[in-house]
């Protein structure tokens, strides 16, 4: 009932005042207003990967802590200003998320291709997200649109829905439970960390305190990463840090994770979470295809659709 119904909805809106509106994400969303909106972002995001390999990682990143507060709704990209807390200063964004440039660069060249405002900077995220994968070597899956963007954003959301690397498995596993996602999706998508950088600030408590860390891996980190000062000093959180393979999950296994929440996704206690992780650090298709999966249905949390929220003009301001 729910499918047939919604996609009526769509048509009756579709021809009323011609701009597509749906009451769930699609694929095809773009496809009539503005063909070329997709392939460039792809261009873009190809482009800022040849500048700097991490900004895939970075974009990705972005789509996932996007997601995580109230859902995928542009909400990360809102600046601060003297008279709105925007989600940027957040613990775990504070000093560490990145690509908003690059982000501003998709929006405009869109707009240009669609001559308007037609493509949403929710959708951005979550297409510029798929393309990262897909061009640091890892799945390309359809990619789901028609979200619309937010005109709130919750620091205070931010600070306790986005998990924090210093937490244990149950506490990351209730962080995504409470977005609707399940034991697999936390062992899959934090998979998203076989690309891309930590700071010092990040793993710090793991290299000093924590036990189940490989006495070499942990030694040699403590000569990058101080007791006290070098928040900053970046690391891999995997040896193929542009890589979209399963090194990340082979890493685990050998009590080689960077972070603690990391770590936590196999403590060779036999679980279920240990056997995810040995079977994905053996199955690169297998990860990919689930990562897919997984991120479909992360880019699926509480979505903006229809004639809520607005399409932003500039992703960083409220209309
Ligand atoms: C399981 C819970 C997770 C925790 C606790 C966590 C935590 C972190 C932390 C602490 C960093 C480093 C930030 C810094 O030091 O500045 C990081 C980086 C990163 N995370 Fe996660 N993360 C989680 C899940 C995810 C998920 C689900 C994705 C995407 C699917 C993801 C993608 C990334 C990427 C790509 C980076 C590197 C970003 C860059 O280099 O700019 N993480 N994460
Ligand atoms: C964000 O980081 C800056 C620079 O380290 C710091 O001055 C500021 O207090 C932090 N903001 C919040 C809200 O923690
Ligand atoms: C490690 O644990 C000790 C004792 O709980 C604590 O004082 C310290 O701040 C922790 N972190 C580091 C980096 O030593």
């Amino acid at each position: 009932m729910a499918a047939p119904r919604s996609l009526f909805m769509c048509f009756v809106v579709l021809t009323a005042i011609v701009l597509p509106s749906c009451a769930q994400l699609v694929p095809d969303f773009y496809d009539q207003v503005c063909p070329q909106a997709l392939p460039t972002i792809r261009t873009i995001v190809e482009q800022a990967i040849e500048r700097e390999p991490r900004m895939g990682a970075s974009l990705l990143r972005l789509h996932f802590h996007d997601c995580f507060v109230n859902g995928c709704d542009g909400s990360v990209l809102l600046d601060d200003t003297p008279d709105f807390i925007g989600e940027k200063t957040a613990n775990p964004n504070n000093n560490s998320i990145r690509g908003f440039e690059v982000v501003d660069e998709i929006k405009a060249a869109v707009d240009s291709v669609c001559y308007g405002n037609v493509v949403s900077c929710a959708d951005i995220l979550a297409v510029a997200a798929r393309d990262s994968v897909a061009t640091l070597g890892g799945p390309s899956y359809q990619v789901l649109v028609g979200r619309r963007d937010s005109r709130t954003a919750s620091r205070d959301d931010a600070n306790n829905n986005i998990p924090a690397p210093f937490q244990d498995f149950q506490d990351l596993l209730s962080k995504f439970n409470q977005q609707g996602l399940s034991l697999e999706d936390l062992v899959v998508l934090s998979g998203g960390h076989t690309i891309g950088l930590a700071r010092c600030f990040s793993f710090r408590d793991r290299i000093y305190n924590d036990t189940n860390i490989d006495s070499g891996f942990a030694g040699y980190l403590r000569t990058i990463c101080p007791q006290s000062g070098g928040d900053d000093v970046t690391q891999p959180l995997d040896d193929t840090t542009a890589d979209f393979d399963t090194v990340y999950f082979s890493k685990l296994l050998q009590t080689k994770g960077l972070l603690h929440s990391d770590q936590q996704l196999f403590k060779g206690d036999g679980s279920a979470s240990d056997g995810l992780v040995r079977y994905y650090s053996n199955n690169p298709q297998a990860f990919w295809a689930d990562f897919g999966v997984a991120m479909i249905k992360m880019g699926n949390i509480k979505p903006l659709t229809g004639t809520d929220g607005e399409i932003r003009m500039n992703c960083r301001k409220r209309n």
